[in-house]
């Protein structure tokens, strides 16, 4: 398949909700961890979060199934080859980013009492109540969730460095129209 100069227009819109989405996903985690145990508030913004998350999963598996089928357009040769390079590794490693937090936050959710939600309603529980292994998954999603986050922090600063210091519409290409 001969790489066309732009991503395509689903591509583009996966790519935006699911930036939007993973967003939500890690203010909303970072705000409901620290509100009170017990509280109306915290089981809103838990139930918010696991839902939202699940959503974002079939987004995750929509975009992965896409960008199987379709070959991201190649990037300009005036790119350093090294930066070229980087970028193929760093969009692969986000794939695998977005399924293992998915992944560790379902699990966390099926190893506690409450259960993995959709927007009240429950979805398989993938373990039982035990507060040990809901520990250590929680810890797996914790630290990827953060992991992802610095990875998202310098792909931004990547993707704005394309559009104000290199000008090479690399950043364009991820724009719709
Ligand atoms: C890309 C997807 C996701 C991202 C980026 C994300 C992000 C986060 C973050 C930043 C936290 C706070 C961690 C901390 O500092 O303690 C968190 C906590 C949590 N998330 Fe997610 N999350 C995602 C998906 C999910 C899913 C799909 C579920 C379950 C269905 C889920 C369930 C939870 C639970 C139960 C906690 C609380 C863990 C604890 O008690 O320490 N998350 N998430
Ligand atoms: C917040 C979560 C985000 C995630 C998980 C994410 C993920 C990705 C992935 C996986 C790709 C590669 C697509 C492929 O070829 O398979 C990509 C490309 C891109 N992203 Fe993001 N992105 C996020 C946010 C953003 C933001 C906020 C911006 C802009 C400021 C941005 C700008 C771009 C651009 C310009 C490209 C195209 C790069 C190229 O042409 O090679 N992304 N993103």
């Amino acid at each position: 398949m001969k790489p066309s100069a732009r991503y395509g227009r689903m591509a583009v819109v996966l790519h935006w909700i699911a930036a939007l989405l993973i967003i939500a996903l890690l203010a909303t985690g970072w705000y409901m961890v620290g509100t009170a145990k017990n509280t109306p508030e915290r089981a809103f913004f838990f139930n918010l979060h696991k839902s939202l998350g699940i959503t974002t999963a079939f987004v995750i598996v929509t975009l992965i199934v896409w960008r199987i089928m379709h070959a991201a357009p190649a990037l300009p040769t005036t790119m350093p080859r090294w930066e070229r390079t980087a970028a193929v590794l760093s969009h692969r490693l986000f794939y695998v980013f977005m399924l293992l937090v998915t992944l560790a936050g379902y699990l966390t959710s099926s190893f506690s009492k409450y259960g993995p939600k959709l927007f009240g309603i429950p979805l398989p529980q993938w373990g039982w109540e035990d507060a040990a292994l809901r520990g250590n998954f929680a810890a797996v999603h914790r630290l990827a969730a953060l992991v992802f986050a610095v990875l998202i922090a310098i792909h931004v600063a990547a993707a704005l460095k394309h559009l104000l210091v290199d000008k090479d519409s690399v950043f364009q290409r991820m724009l719709p129209g």
